[in-house]
């Protein structure tokens, strides 16, 4: 039995595959139509989504299966002070797979060494979101064709955006990626992170202009400042705009720069930028119940 705890639990053979059958239920969905019949999913979110939660319930009623869950801790028994890992024991009596989102980094990586079903962190705290990257993974193979020998840049909040983490991970593996790391120096890339690349010899840059870099870029991507995240709120106010994406500073970007975004966007990308043929970010969207579609394939070891 397999969970999905970090996008590097997945070989880069492994992405392919699911990139493929993805690619493959969107040409093809009614062949896909039946596979998970009389199977069920739950999703776990302690934690707000609209993407997350929702793509994976798409996904499981799109493969034919069905969908319990909750979507708030205050709707469970975690309000009464259940753990985690009871949550898991309980929930794997009623379903085959399950979606958890939790605030606390790790909390998925503990209910998969309980749970009789396999998990799918669908984020944990400021951690990590390897569903998130898997959607962002289709996307830049459906925009460019390839990982490799792109330069990308992540703009915003490297420090506690999950989703960038994930994704430096995930492309770190791919010859010739470099990363532009585009933030405020409050909100840089974890330490952890930053030594990691020096250690695989990942070529990064640090800077504090988008201006700068916006020419260089093959993919850009944006983040949301995590409200959620800070202790302070005169510190959010402060560096919640540091960066908004306007029409007139993609005038220096490439043609065919590609502009992501995992969304919920709340100020850094202005909605004049949603009809630029370089914007990817609602198909980003659309793609994320695809490759769930896919990973419930195989976690669940469907044909
Ligand atoms: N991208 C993402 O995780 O969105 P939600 O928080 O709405 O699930």
């Amino acid at each position: 039995m397999r969970s999905l705890i970090d996008i590097i639990d997945l070989t880069v053979e492994e992405i392919d595959e699911l990139i493929a059958t993805a690619n493959d239920i969107i040409a093809n969905p009614d062949k896909y139509a039946e596979k998970c019949k009389r199977k069920k999913l739950a999703t776990l979110f302690f934690e707000p989504s609209t993407r997350t939660r929702l793509s994976f319930e798409s996904a499981m009623l799109e493969l034919g299966g069905s969908v319990i869950g909750f979507s708030g801790a205050n709707n469970s028994s975690a309000a009464k002070g259940e753990s985690v890992s009871d949550t898991v024991r309980t929930v794997g009596c009623y379903a085959d797979i399950i979606a958890m989102r939790h605030p606390k980094e790790g909390a998925p990586m503990i209910a998969s060494m309980r749970s009789p079903v396999p998990i799918i962190n669908a984020g944990d705290g400021g951690h990590n979101h390897p569903t998130q990257t898997l959607a962002d993974l289709l996307t830049i193979h459906r925009e460019k064709g390839r990982f490799d020998h792109l330069t990308v840049g992540l703009c915003g909040d490297l420090k506690f955006g999950r989703t960038v983490h994930s994704l430096i991970h995930a492309l770190s593996r791919y010859e010739g990626v470099q990363f532009v790391m585009i933030s405020p120096d409050e909100l840089k890339v974890p330490e952890y992170i930053i030594q990691e690349l020096e250690k695989e010899g990942i070529p990064y840059t640090e800077t504090r202009s988008l201006e700068e870099a916006m020419p260089t870029l093959d993919i850009l991507y944006m983040t949301r400042v995590q409200q959620e995240r800070f202790f302070n709120e005169a510190d959010y106010i402060r560096l919640k705009d540091s960066y908004i994406l306007t029409p007139d500073k993609l005038e220096t970007a490439k043609s065919s720069l590609s502009i992501l975004h995992p969304l919920p966007r709340v100020n850094e990308i202005s909605v004049a930028v949603d009809n630029d043929p370089r914007a990817c970010y609602f198909k980003q969207v659309s793609n994320g119940k695809y490759i769930r579609m896919a990973l419930i394939l195989k976690l669940l070891e469907v044909e």
